[in-house]
């Protein structure tokens, strides 16, 4: 075993205890709060004991730079990373592995005597899973203006608690002026996130690492049912304006009309996955609801509920939502409920750089392309305009936001050589 691989294996051991819960084994690390904040510290003390430069803006985000022995000629860097907070309950892997394995690579390279031309990052994004402000990828959105921080500031948590609050609890100054300060086009040549993957494509294809092609459409829709509040017991079914009824019936829709797009019986235009592809089709969830007063002995009086949708193609995720919101007025009509949707977050369809993606795979002696329904900091880099790349690890399961979540340990050490061998290509 190379010493670089007893390096992943104790940089892992060291996250596993941190922000645990010990009912269910997941993990909350919900940022800017305790498991989050420790394990951003233990990125910096990392990056810093292997003499990397480490960066923080006022969000937290984090680059820790390896700059080469000699002023380089091409002064853009080639940077690797991922996120470490995780969605509530979330596994081990998503976020931490491509952190984890951008550090355990700078360690590959510097164990084969590799001597870079160029500077390498290993970054970290915060709140990339927007568990506690609602706006996936927040980090990175900020640092690329995809999000600005006039909008930004606005976000509360469920508590209440606005992100300049937040942020100003945990040390931090926010995100004033943070495109300027990260001057991502001048600084970055191209991005490259190693990811767990999510879903099953690798284990169908015996591939422990694959590279990405594209990321699905996907947005984030709250769907504000009101209704009456009154007695369980005393009114009568029919006196009843129970908006419990509109929500439930509609989470029933979104299932059926996705199940309907990905069965091909509905379609919508031009597809980032291809027909036929175990991954195509559509995707539609409500995994939040919160109910008011969430008595049992009374009608509530509103429920609002978050939709996650997400297709493969744009004119799908448009039509897929169009028409369950349509299936949700006409049953709020009959409830005599009032239904609003707002869309709190839509990401558009990404294509990863082609022509980089190719020679990755390459690099990597044919690795199998594929395309992915989950969103990551890559995809808002890309839509910025910086050739972007990642690579995928096996997940025997494919089971993803889970306590259940896994990688083995010879596929992350596999990770860690592509990634390695990734930078040496790219910064060579
Ligand atoms: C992030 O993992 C997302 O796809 O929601
Ligand atoms: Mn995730
Ligand atoms: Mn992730």
């Amino acid at each position: 075993m190379s010493s670089s691989s007893r390096d992943f294996e104790q940089l892992w051991a060291d996250l596993v205890p941190v922000g645990r819960s010990a009912a269910s084994g997941g993990y909350f690390r919900q940022p800017w709060t305790g498991a989050e904040v420790e394990l951003r510290a233990w990125f910096g003390e990392q990056a810093e004991a292997r003499g990397l430069a480490v960066e923080s803006d006022g969000l937290g985000n984090l680059v820790a730079w390896w700059t080469p022995a000699v002023e380089p000629v091409e002064t853009r860097g080639v940077v690797t990373g991922s996120h470490l907070d995780s969605v509530l309950d979330g596994g081990a892997y998503d976020g931490p592995l491509g952190v984890v394995t951008g550090l355990a690579a700078v360690d590959r390279l510097r164990e084969r005597g590799f001597s870079p031309s160029r500077s390498i990052g290993v970054s970290v994004f915060v709140e990339e899973e927007g568990s506690r402000f609602g706006l996936a990828c927040l980090g990175s959105r900020l640092v690329t203006g995809t999000t600005s921080w006039e909008q930004a500031r606005e976000l509360r948590d469920r508590d209440g608690v606005f992100l300049p609050d937040a942020l100003e609890r945990a040390g931090l100054s926010g995100g004033e002026g943070l495109p300027a300060q990260w001057n991502l086009g001048e600084r970055v040549d191209c991005f490259v996130e190693l990811h767990v993957e999510q879903g099953r494509d690798l284990v169908d294809r015996g591939a422990a690492v694959g590279v990405g092609s594209a990321i699905w459409p996907h947005g984030r829709y709250r769907f504000d049912f009101a209704g009456q509040a009154n007695h369980a017991g005393t009114t009568r079914m029919e006196d009843r304006h129970d908006p419990m009824l509109s929500y439930a019936m509609t989470a029933l829709a979104a299932n059926k009309q996705a199940r309907l797009v990905s069965t091909g019986s509905t379609s919508g235009g031009g597809s980032t996955s291809g027909g036929g592809s175990t991954t195509g089709g559509a995707r539609a969830t409500f995994g939040r609801v919160e109910v008011a007063p969430n008595g049992t002995n009374a009608i509530p009086s509103k429920v609002t509920a978050w939709l996650d949708a997400r297709c493969d193609s744009e004119d799908a995720l448009t039509t897929l939502i169009a028409e369950i919101e349509r299936l949700a007025q006409e049953r709020s009509g009959r409830d005599g409920t009032h239904l609003i949707v707002t869309a709190e977050s839509v990401s558009p369809a990404v294509h990863f750089d082609q022509a980089l993606a190719g020679r990755l795979a390459g690099v990597l002696g044919d690795a199998p392309v594929i395309p992915t329904g989950a969103g990551h900091d890559a995809g808002i880099l890309a839509t910025a305009g910086i050739p972007t790349a990642m690579l995928f690890v096996r997940n025997p399961t494919g089971i993803s936001h889970s306590p259940e979540e896994h990688a083995e340990m010879a596929d992350c050490l596999a990770g860690v050589e592509a990634l390695a061998d990734t930078l040496e290509e790219l910064a060579r």
